[in-house]
């Protein structure tokens, strides 16, 4: 414990021990009664100020509470402004605070802690990396750029700082150019922290973007071989293990056919129900946002998004909400939507995969010219008025309209049938 007992420290080390004891043991209301007696003669201890806020961390934990969360909060504050903290006791006070500071919700209070320790610290690399993904956590991802950057001027064989800068090449800027030879050489590097899918992932997606197909192949593969993915086709990175995964699926083996037979059966209310909304100035449509296009115009309808109806937008479609909303396992789908989406000749979406391979996605063709269609894994389809097509979005999936006018689907993504009660209930939300 020599490393973070300061002079003043040593002189009560037997009572901080004790305390820390305490703490370890589990007895945290003796173990804060004690802190706080040593804090009444030391205002200014470090450890007894350390021990004070885990012990606060601790309760805040076991009786939830945001109250002793924030009090935590406070004293790990407290202990970042007195003088003669030892270094290490420094570091994992403040590593503790920014975590805490994340976990209420503080994003950036927590990237200014990691930010003043890195100031204190300049030389410590590790520190500068945690600072760059706390600026990633909070979005603020210029900021991020600049750490990363930072770092491999003077480290440039530092492959944690590659990874992430070629991610946030490829993310935040679509520089595919940029984003390659910085996550090859980062995830070649097997640095720490650099197997992570997410990294396989877009490395795999700059190098399509360029058309480097076969490299891309061989990134996906090596992902899967290390078992980031699914398999080199199936790149979904929240997922349930050992669910049934096909690119594409039936109704029979969906299991839900008498909803999607309700739908099919009313599938003239519901596209007369989304063509209502496809006026510009009426409409509430949103181009779709998460660069996946290559190029084209290409817009969706929200009714439901992870598990709930967004009453606004159903206002607009009500027939439609109301025949969703007899269909649980779509309605109550918390890792998938409900929407319309359509799309103009023109549109080439990247080949991509969806986020988990916990739904299903049906569409319901609503107005299908000549010529878009939907490649999944190594199968492509189109789509027929009044008549779902089902697959995996988890699965690889490329779309292409080079018809002459627009293209109208129903999207419903409905809860993966083999997924239990209990286990819809507990998975997060995406
Ligand atoms: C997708 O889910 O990526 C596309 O298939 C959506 C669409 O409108 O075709
Ligand atoms: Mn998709």
């Amino acid at each position: 414990k020599s490393a973070i007992t300061n002079d003043d420290d040593y002189k009560v080390r037997k009572k901080l021990d004790e305390a820390d004891d305490l703490l370890e043991l589990g007895q945290l209301d003796e173990a804060l009664q004690k802190f706080d007696s040593i804090i009444r003669k030391h205002p200014t201890s470090p450890r007894a100020h350390a021990g004070k806020a885990d012990v606060l961390d601790k309760l805040a934990e076991k009786k939830r509470s945001n109250q002793l969360l924030e009090e935590s909060i406070k004293v790990y504050g407290q202990l970042l402004t007195f003088p003669d903290v030892p270094a290490e006791l420094m570091k994992k006070s403040a590593r503790r605070l920014a975590d805490r500071q994340q976990f209420r919700g503080w994003g950036r209070q927590s990237v200014k802690t990691m930010q003043f320790l890195v100031d204190r610290f300049p030389d410590d690399v590790q520190l500068q990396r945690e600072l760059g993904v706390n600026h990633l956590m909070v979005g603020q991802d210029k900021e991020a750029k600049q750490v990363f950057e930072k770092i491999l001027k003077i480290h440039p064989d530092d492959g944690f700082a590659m990874v992430h800068l070629g991610f946030v090449y490829q993310t935040s800027d679509s520089n595919p150019q940029k984003a390659i030879p910085l996550l090859l050489v980062g995830i070649n590097s097997n640095d720490p922290g650099t197997q992570d899918g997410r990294f396989y992932f877009q490395l795999g997606s700059a190098l399509q973007r360029e058309g480097r197909t076969e490299e891309a192949e061989a990134v996906y593969q090596r992902g899967a071989n290390k078992g980031l993915f699914l398999s080199a086709h199936q790149r979904s990175l929240y997922n349930v293990d050992s669910l049934t995964g096909r690119p594409w699926w039936t109704k029979e083996q969906t299991g839900y056919q008498k909803y999607l037979k309700l739908l099919e059966d009313n599938w003239k209310v519901i596209r007369d129900e989304g063509l209502s909304q496809l006026n510009s100035e009426t409409g509430d449509f949103m181009p779709e946002d998460e660069d996946l296009r290559e190029k084209g115009d290409w817009k969706q309808l929200t009714m439901y998004a992870q598990g709930r109806k967004k009453s606004k937008v159903c206002a607009k479609v009500p027939k439609t909400c109301a025949l969703i909303d007899q269909i649980e396992p779509a309605k109550g789908c918390r890792r998938g939507q409900v929407k319309f989406s359509v799309m103009q000749p023109g549109v080439h979406v990247w080949p991509h995969c969806g986020p988990t391979n916990c739904r299903i996605r049906a569409h319901l063709g609503l107005v299908v010219p000549e010529g878009p269609m939907i490649r999944v894994v190594n199968e492509t389809r189109t789509w027929k008025e009044g008549k779902f097509i089902i697959f995996d979005d988890s699965f690889e999936h490329e779309v292409w309209h080079d018809g002459k006018s627009f293209r109208l689907v129903l999207i419903v993504d409905f809860w993966h049938p083999e997924l239990s009660e209990s286990l819809r209930r507990s998975l997060s939300p995406i």
